[in-house]
């Protein structure tokens, strides 16, 4: 049971393969004197049998068409259900199901996000302001998880550059850098200490200057129209479709410009096995399993996995000459 090849791996268990055979799980399942297989129950919620949880929430008036090609392919949004009740936010729980329950009462608001750095005019910028930055459009995308599963979410959001022109990043800025709230009484595993803290909060992420100018690139405050739940990153949070979906940082309260490539969480956490740039790709597999393929959330389907999720055409000549196996 400890061990699998990767062949024995079934996808739908790869989520908890991540949790238990990640080093540092490992060795505090080991540390704590409890097998993986009780730990991987435990972390599946089996022990605590989770409700999917309906929760209706605010509509955002006027949502525009996107300003940009969304290369749908006829893909159909994943159902509002599933969207809101399978998640990865590990400040609630390490259990997909058990993140929406945990989120359920989340404080989202007064929010401010403070956009500083290598800026010509840093500002703290409250909810009304960026709800207002620019106009908010429809984005549905294709999120594709390291973990090799997928989902196509209707993004409510508008550009990051629209928030990054505001500020006015000089020359020198050639990174941004993301943090997530740091709040032990909001967001619960952040209070966990030692071994049972299972990752170095506040979540941190960071992409390349120009990657967050992209069009693509977007702050969601939205889904399927409503504002955001806590389990999805309420009030606000980063989407960057051809990214596998760890770069998509939630509840977003700090943005910062710097001239060097900044410590995000899962690279730091395991530079083996996620790399800074995180771009979708069928051809370098993760250290334990093929990114061939993807099970797509409610269908049940397995598809073939595409170069930067399917939007090579936009972004491919963000990489031009690089390497994609050495900065995966
Ligand atoms: N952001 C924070 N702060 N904490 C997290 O645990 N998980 C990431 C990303 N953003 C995560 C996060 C991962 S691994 C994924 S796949 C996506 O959020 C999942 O987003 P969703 O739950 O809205 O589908």
């Amino acid at each position: 049971m400890l061990i699998k090849k990767p062949d024995d791996i079934k996808t739908s268990e790869i989520t908890d393969e991540k949790l238990y055979f990640s080093r540092r799980n490992f060795i505090r399942a080991v540390a704590l004197g409890t097998s993986a297989t009780l730990t991987t129950l435990a972390y599946r919620g089996l022990f605590v049998p989770e409700e999917k949880v309906l929760v209706n929430q605010e509509v955002i008036s006027n949502v525009q068409p996107s300003s940009t090609p969304l290369n749908l392919n006829g893909e159909e949004p994943t159902d509002f259900i599933d969207i809101t009740n399978y998640n990865n936010f590990y400040e609630f729980s390490l259990s997909k199901q058990g993140v929406a329950p945990r989120a359920k009462n989340f404080i989202s608001r007064p929010w401010t996000i403070n956009v500083e750095g290598l800026v010509n005019k840093p500002k703290v910028f409250d909810l009304d302001e960026l709800f207002k930055i620019s106009p908010l459009e429809d984005r549905t995308y294709r999120l594709r998880c390291v973990e090799a599963w997928s989902m196509v979410v209707p993004w409510v959001g508008f550009p990051l550059a629209k928030l990054l022109e505001k500020v006015e990043p000089l020359s020198s800025a050639k990174y941004v850098a993301f943090e997530t709230l740091n709040d032990p009484e909001r967001l619960p595993n952040q209070s966990k200490t030692g071994l049972f803290n299972p990752l170095d909060w506040p979540y941190k992420e960071g992409l390349r200057l120009d990657e967050a100018m992209h069009p693509l690139t977007i702050l969601a405050v939205g889904i399927y129209g409503k504002v955001l739940l806590g389990q999805n990153g309420a009030p606000i949070r980063l989407v960057v479709p051809w990214k596998y979906g760890f770069k998509s940082i939630k509840s977003i309260v700090k943005i910062k410009l710097v001239d060097r490539q900044p410590i995000t969480t899962w690279n730091v956490e395991a530079p083996n096995e996620y790399g800074f740039y995180a771009n979708v790709n069928p051809e370098v597999s993760h250290p334990r399993w093929s990114q061939a393929e993807e099970r797509r959330i409610g269908d049940f389907a397995y598809r073939d996995t595409k170069l930067f999720n399917g939007y090579a055409d936009q972004v491919a000549s963000l990489y031009n000459n690089m390497d994609l196996r050495k900065y995966f």
